[in-house]
């Protein structure tokens, strides 16, 4: 069992790791590109992930690497701005450990528990799929999922509750198929959206992701770089914009006030606007790449804007979440 790094070459790359430098592998997971920093550069790599389980699996890296290199257990959110680092990379979503270890109850390929905590604290996907409502799990289905079957999925999933609480993977993804039918010829299990939306919303993965881009801005040195690989639309139209928006010379006080000069200036340049798509080599060769974008920039001198507020979506199922928190 182990993780395939995606678009490790063309992170790398994007870092341009320099000797001395300082690294941050805001993912750890199976290691994959913290290993391959170190075998770049001669630097120092700061690494973070966020499950307890991913943490022994650096203890070799640790003792390898001669004090280069530290592992903590945390989430990127809590990075310090004190850090003055050169580059950061996030490698979002899970890893293949988490997917393959049946027990964690991420994926539908294995009957366990419906758990998905990443931290293995607070409540889990089960509480999720038990405790809101239906109007609350479609509206997580179709803005966490970008599912259009949401509705019927949501109605479905309470009827089934109905008689028992719903508390196995294997028993959800049945329900979702039950809803939706089996979608021949499709690439994908039909449960793949809704089990994305559970994920996102007990790991609030976007709030995660807002704080950690923030939180990587107020780190970097000026010339320092942010690269970062996501795996859906949401997560990638996230990084999309924050990029974009601290990078744009033109940016105006506002657009009631478009004659005014910028009023902060740019903290990220800009050098290649296209997200980097793995080859098809890549992806023949792990199909977990398939949907996986890169977006990278560079740091100014110009201080850190105000923290990225994550986007206000599924607003009804995050409220009612709180409440059962
Ligand atoms: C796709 S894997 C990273 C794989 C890694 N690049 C490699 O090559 O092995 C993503 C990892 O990020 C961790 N993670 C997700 N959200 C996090 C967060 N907010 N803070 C820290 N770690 C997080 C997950 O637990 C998972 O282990």
């Amino acid at each position: 069992m182990s993780h395939a790094p995606v678009l490790l070459a063309e992170a790398m790359d994007a870092l341009a790791l320099k000797a001395g430098g300082v690294y941050v592998d805001a993912t750890f997971g199976g290691g994959g590109y913290s290993r391959e920093m170190l075998a770049r550069a001669d630097c120092n790599v700061i690494a973070f992930d966020r499950d307890p389980d991913a943490i022994p699996r650096g203890a070799e890296m640790t003792a390898q690497a001669k004090g280069k290199f530290t592992l903590h257990q945390g989430r990127f959110g809590d990075l310090s701005p004190d850090e003055a680092v050169d580059g950061v990379v996030f490698d979002l979503g899970v890893s293949s450990f988490q997917l393959d270890e049946g027990a964690r109850g991420f994926s539908f390929q294995a009957d366990a528990d419906l758990d998905m905590r990443m931290e293995r604290e607070g409540n889990s996907a089960a509480d999720a799929v038990n405790g809101l409502s239906e109007v609350a799990l479609a509206d997580l289905i179709y803005n966490y999922g970008e599912d259009d079957e949401s509705r019927r999925i949501a109605r479905t999933i309470v009827q089934a509750r109905a008689a028992g609480p719903i508390t196995r993977t294997l028993q959800l993804a049945d329900i979702v198929e039950r809803a939706v039918g089996g979608r021949k010829g499709a690439r994908t299990h039909p449960a793949t959206k809704t089990f994305q939306a559970l994920r996102m919303l007990v790991n609030d993965e976007l709030g995660e992701l807002a704080r950690g881009l923030s939180a990587a801005e107020g780190a970097l040195k000026p010339g320092g770089r942010l690269a970062v690989v996501s795996f859906h639309s949401l997560e990638d139209r996230m990084v999309k914009r924050f990029i974009a928006e601290r990078a744009d010379a033109q940016g105006r006080g506002s657009r009631h006030t478009p004659d005014l000069p910028p009023e902060r200036a740019p903290s990220f340049a800009l050098e290649r606007k296209r997200a980097t798509a793995p080859s098809d080599e890549e992806v023949a060769r792990n199909p977990r790449a398939r949907s996986a974008s890169l977006r990278w920039a560079v740091r100014t001198d110009a201080p850190a804007w105000d923290e990225l507020e994550p986007p206000a979506l599924a607003t009804r199922a995050e409220a009612e979440w709180k409440k059962l928190s």
